[in-house]
């Protein structure tokens, strides 16, 4: 019989309480927070969508291996472990193992960029933009047209324009830092990219002689997605699959705070050499030497673990289902939403649920801010909060669209939570039209999204 209910392809063995809590208490929690939800306690989040990095649980298999990590400073058999399967899945000889992904960054584009540098991205996730903006470099964005229209649907809805990648790489010849491919494209709402578009950016790339690298941090779970809308593909595995979009680059940056289901960790693989030893010298600077990278030796044991079970056909199946499942309630709700449902979360369109509050409002973060009231779910604002900026003349020049991320940990919630989300947002649809925008008052230069204040307007 083929059943139509998604299980959970685990049982679980350790659990971790949730405090519930009153909305009156939460109407306080989210003041004393300033309306930011990166300022509100995690203790007093009931369902915690922020995000899906980090927050995996890990496997029996996982712990297991943390016990036998081994914390030599030079030469541990954790990173020789770690190393072998990020080659074997990677096929780049190169590995430099960092604390996460944003290391890697920062390591690379700080040595590839620089004022007068560009780099260009179907979207640069904002760590990745901060890092190359941070070096003076310039970072621009060009997903297909498709992917500005939430309603629209298309298999591949995070690919990247090729034929404006082609005409920038002719404008800004001899200037370029690097292309970067993020799989899935989860500022541009979890949306994956299709094979063949790997394969028209490499093919431009090699034409340019530019580098080409992979923001990979969601790889398999863009490969379910290759594997179930791209013709041809039906047979691979979903590991093969990852290994074909590997071979086309030069290069791989991995936040293995996702795809390789741990707490903390990333990796910098590349092909060519001299690359390599340039980042290797940065790595040993500011992360660790070459063999730990700011990792502990139980950390690489349970990424090299985790790199293998990401793969699994039952667990990417149940992932990308579940998280199709909320999607496919909260349509049903008439929620607006970015079409068609991304692997790693739901997202909002907000513009479209508060159409009364202008951009510079924030509908974002007025719905962000609901959701924590009437349920305790905290989610994260992608829109004019996170991408938005100022004008000479000191008005918000808006971000190019306003999302809400409900970002799904994996393998930590189960459907109850999911109903639990859904009969919240059903409650949300009723009061949308009286919900009020927001105000800054307080904001940093970079990545102002994680530290500014809010007040709600009058
Ligand atoms: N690239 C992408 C596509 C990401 O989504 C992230 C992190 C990074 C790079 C940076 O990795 O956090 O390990 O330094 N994304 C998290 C998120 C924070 O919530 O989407 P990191």
């Amino acid at each position: 019989m083929q059943h139509k209910t998604i299980i959970e392809p685990f049982r679980i063995k350790s659990v971790e309480p949730i405090s519930v809590s009153t909305e009156a208490e939460r109407t306080q929690y989210l003041k004393d927070a300033h309306y930011n939800p990166f300022l509100l306690r995690s203790d007093n989040v009931v369902i915690d969508f922020m995000t899906d990095s980090g927050t995996s649980a890990m496997s029996a298999k996982q712990w297991a291996g943390m016990m036998e990590g081994d914390e030599a400073y030079a030469g541990s058999r954790s990173w020789l472990r770690m190393e072998a399967e990020v080659r074997d899945l990677t096929g780049m000889p190169h590995i430099l193992p960092t604390h996460q992904g944003r290391a890697a960054e920062r390591i690379i584009y700080g040595h590839l960029g620089g004022p007068g540098k560009i780099f260009i991205s179907n979207t640069h996730f904002d760590t990745t933009r901060a890092n190359i903006e941070f070096s003076g470099a310039t970072a621009i964005d060009i997903p297909i047209a498709e992917n500005k229209d939430t309603a629209l649907q298309h298999p591949f809805k995070g690919n990247m324009d090729v034929g404006e990648l082609d005409r920038l790489l002719k404008e800004h010849k001899g200037n370029v830092g690097a292309v970067i491919l993020t799989v899935t494209n989860n500022s541009g709402g979890g949306q994956p990219v299709s094979l063949a578009n790997a394969e028209g950016v490499s093919a431009i790339c090699k034409l340019h002689g530019v580098l080409f690298l992979l923001d990979c941090c969601r790889i398999s779970e863009n490969s379910w997605f290759i594997k179930h809308r791209e013709n041809g593909m039906e047979e691979l595995s979903y590991r093969e699959i990852a290994q074909r979009m590997f071979a086309l680059t030069d290069g791989a940056v991995m936040s293995a705070k996702k795809d390789a289901l741990v707490n903390m960790g990333g990796f910098l693989a590349l092909k060519d050499e001299a690359l390599a030893e340039a980042c290797i010298n940065l790595l040993i600077i500011t992360e660790g030497f070459a063999t730990y990278g700011g990792l502990a030796g139980r950390d690489m044991e349970a990424i090299a673990i985790g790199l293998r079970e990401i793969f699994d056909p039952s667990y990417l199946d149940y992932r990308i289902k579940s998280t199709l499942f909320l999607g496919k309630k909260l349509h049903e709700l008439g929620v607006p939403l970015m079409l068609p449902i991304g692997g790693h979360a739901v997202y909002v369109d907000a513009k479209k649920l508060h159409p009364h509050i202008p951009p510079h409002a924030y509908p974002g973060q007025a719905l962000v801010g609901e959701l924590y009231i009437l349920g305790g779910i905290r989610t994260v604002e992608i829109g004019s909060v996170m991408f938005g900026t100022y004008n000479a003349d000191g008005t918000l020049k808006p971000a190019p669209m306003e999302l809400v991320r409900l970002a799904i940990p994996r393998r930590v919630y189960t459907q109850s939570h999911i109903e639990y989300v859904i009969e919240t947002f059903a409650e949300i649809m009723k009061r949308c039209e009286q919900v009020r925008g927001l105000r800054i008052t307080k904001e940093p230069k970079f990545l102002r999204h994680f530290t500014a204040h809010f007040e709600p307007l009058k």
